[in-house]
């Protein structure tokens, strides 16, 4: 089956598994289509931010059609995968839309430990965790590592022995699961990224469809990676309403009971990544990369938008969850935004659902808002 994205066409296995040849046995996933626009688009933008930046490693190809999408855009691109197969398609894919880049059968990991080899960008995109493929990564990339995440069930405390085990952090099961996984997520890869002195700051992270994606520019100075363990910290959650607190650092000091109902159910979260997952003038050159004929330009602009104006706050909270626990109607979210402005609060929506809010107000300031 063949596939056009971006200008680029290759061949693919069949949605069933079916088919015969190289293909058939190749991992394509069409849903993942709004990931690789926002990963040109990324691209595009970052080499504005970073001129320098010229090589990138598709270091978990399969078909190759995120790298040969990154060659399409004029990157050096080098496209690995283990499976002999994917690389067989692979290098037919590039091939057949004659683009220039190097396809690898190689492991990630030996690939991106090869001392003969330096990417200035790294995309890793396995099949769940990223965890087995993040030391290589920081240990070598130059300035940008891109990481996808499909295990969000342990990710976002759902399977919690798994996520403690593979994240070395306490997942919660909150109801901004979403935003819980994405901040483990960064926290084990900044805490990851320390271990060779390079400090990460995050300029775009989305979830969607039930992956996380991150992009983290790289700074390699050991005051950088400091001031990126800094960005770490605690969530002390209250089970029995949604009252939420957060703390920065390394040592968590749970209150023994909710601020706000009292309850002694608070459970701890952490250690997370308090800090920025965006940077807005990043996001907004994204936005702008964003062609009019890609497959999911109306998506990925509004997913991007989005993005740019969420607040810095760790956490969101869900209207329907608010006005739920105050046995009331829910409202309009552009009403229920406009009373917690009107009461001086600082109120966006957020990309982790239609009715989610970011505030720096607590929950008893957005009750008071829209009492
Ligand atoms: C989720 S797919 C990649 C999808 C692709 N990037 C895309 O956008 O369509 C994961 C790929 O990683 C490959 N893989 C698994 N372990 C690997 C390793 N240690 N090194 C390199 N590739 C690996 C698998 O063979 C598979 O093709
Ligand atoms: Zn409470």
């Amino acid at each position: 089956m063949d596939v056009t994205e971006g200008g680029v066409t290759v061949e693919v296995p069949e949605e069933s598994g079916g088919g015969e040849g190289a293909a058939s046995g190749v991992f394509f996933n069409p849903t993942q289509e709004l990931n690789r626009d926002v990963t040109v688009a990324a691209l595009a933008a970052y080499r504005e931010r970073e001129p320098r930046a010229e090589s990138y490693l598709d270091a978990m190809a399969a078909s190759g059609i995120r790298g040969a999408r990154a060659a399409a855009n004029g990157w050096d691109a080098t496209l690995a995968d283990l499976d002999a197969d994917a690389v067989e398609l692979a290098r037919e894919n590039l091939a057949r839309n004659t683009l220039d880049g190097e396809v690898v059968e190689r492991d990630a990991n030996s690939l991106l430990h090869d001392h003969d080899r330096v990417f200035d960008v790294v995309d890793i995109d396995p099949f769940g965790s990223p965890i087995p493929f993040a030391d290589a990564a920081f240990a070598n990339a130059r300035n940008l590592v891109c990481v996808t995440a499909t295990d969000t069930a342990p990710l976002c405390g759902a399977h919690f022995e798994s996520g403690v085990r593979k994240y070395s952090a306490v997942p919660r099961n909150t109801e901004y699961h979403a935003e819980m996984g994405l901040r483990v997520l960064l926290s084990a890869l900044a805490r990851t990224a320390a271990r060779y002195d390079v400090g990460v700051t995050p300029i775009l992270s989305h979830v969607s469809d039930h992956y996380v994606r991150t992009y983290l520019d790289l700074s390699h100075r050991a005051t950088d990676a400091n001031e990126a363990v800094e960005e770490l910290g605690y969530v002390y959650h209250c089970q029995q309403c949604l009252h939420r607190e957060h703390e920065y650092g390394l040592l968590a000091d749970a209150p023994e009971t909710c601020a706000h109902c009292g309850g002694p159910q608070v459970l701890t979260a952490g250690p997370l990544w308090l800090g920025p997952a965006h940077d807005r003038e990043f996001v907004a050159a994204v936005h702008e990369q964003i062609p009019d004929d890609a497959g999911s330009a109306k998506r990925a602009r509004k997913l991007l938008r989005t993005i740019e104006g969420e607040l810095h706050e760790p956490t969101h909270f869900d209207q329907h969850r608010v006005y739920k626990q105050l046995s009331e109607p829910a409202i309009g979210m552009d009403e229920f935004l406009a009373q917690l402005r009107d009461a001086g609060l600082a109120a966006t929506r957020t990309h982790f659902g239609g009715t989610t809010f970011k505030t720096d107000g607590t929950l008893a300031d957005v009750e008071d808002a829209i009492a």
